[in-house]
């Protein structure tokens, strides 16, 4: 497969299962395509094309012009410069690998996280948090993370791919769509008497399996194993990053029992015991890695041929449905 084709695909698996309805989704493209069309000649060089078609800011190729060849792929969690090194280190002893696929954002992907963050209204909203509420706490939050990311030295590792002649691309927003979708679907749906229950079924999932027998299973980092589930909700999955502590309250209020997470800030724990809910923090990694796998079942569908190297985080696990 070639990395403009497989970078296509993907926009569109996170599109798919996205919490915002894909009208909504391209009605938010059309005003891009609208807003290029207008741009003056002193602003079309700092126009970002990419916005007109893909709707999630911490997703993009970093590295090549997409006529690559991406077959045989590197896959990890965090892939920074050593990790461009020991693909480089392996290329020359003699292992095929086409390109890295990464899934925490480095580059531009880094440098416009917060921009994707106003998915978490939507997502907050499928669970009866009233939009204008989560908006409102939302904006501080992503200004933020604006502030602290513009600091950062961000186009490092996107070097280190050039300089080494490896085509690489983020996939952070569409893989943990998939894996809210899939936690919504298999965890949250289901009925249990206590947290210890959900502990045990997460666990079960084969990701989370193999994370669990190395000593990271998932926690429960507020209640107890026989604390009494509520409503159940995968919250803390998809967004960007974390949202708000503030957030919180308004579950709270609508009615939000428990949430399962992949990482929890310490304000947002404290938030979450002044109201009461229980959290699960499932293991990151693992998370991370479900959601990575999902995608690439589906790739290998459209491309037998591709093959995947395990690294910084990422184990395999193939899956025919869900
Ligand atoms: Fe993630
Ligand atoms: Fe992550």
């Amino acid at each position: 497969m070639k990395l403009q084709k497989f970078f296509e695909a993907a926009v569109d698996l996170g599109i798919q299962y996205d919490p915002r309805e894909k009208k909504q989704i391209e009605k938010m493209l059309k005003k891009f395509q609208e807003k290029e069309k207008k741009l003056s000649e002193k602003e079309k060089p700092y126009f970002d094309a990419e916005r007109t078609w893909n709707p999630y800011s911490d997703c993009r190729i970093i590295n090549g012009d997409g006529s690559e060849e991406f077959t045989h792929l590197f896959v990890g969690v965090d892939i920074e410069t050593p990790e461009m090194l020991l693909i480089d280190r392996l290329r020359e002893k003699g292992q095929k690998i086409d390109g890295a696929l990464i899934h925490h954002p480095e580059g531009r992907a880094l440098a416009d996280l917060e921009k994707v963050m106003p998915l978490q209204i939507d997502l907050l909203a499928t669970v009866g948090v009233p939009v204008n509420q989560s908006e409102a706490v939302l904006r501080p939050r992503m200004d933020k993370i604006w502030r602290a990311i513009h600091a950062d030295n961000l186009f490092r590792v996107e070097r280190a791919a050039e300089l080494l002649d490896i085509p690489a691309v983020c996939c952070h927003t569409i893989t943990d769509n998939m894996v809210w979708s899939f936690m919504e679907k298999h965890i949250c749906k289901k009925e249990y008497e206590d947290m210890g229950e959900i502990l045990d079924a997460i666990r079960e999932i084969p990701e989370y399996t193999m994370y669990a027998q190395k000593g990271n299973p998932p926690i429960i980092v507020n209640g107890s194993r026989g604390s009494r589930v509520g409503k159940l909700v995968a919250t803390e999955f998809t967004g960007g990053t974390n949202g708000p502590e503030e957030f919180f309250e308004a579950k709270a209020r609508a009615g939000v029992g428990t949430v399962l997470s992949m990482h929890v800030t310490e304000k947002s724990l404290e938030e979450a015991k002044k109201h009461h809910i229980n959290i699960i923090q499932c293991s990151h990694m693992a998370s991370d890695a479900l959601g990575i796998n999902l995608m690439l079942d589906e790739m290998q569908k459209k491309d037998p041929k591709m093959t995947f190297i395990e690294a910084s985080g990422f184990i395999r696990v193939k899956r025919k449905t869900w």
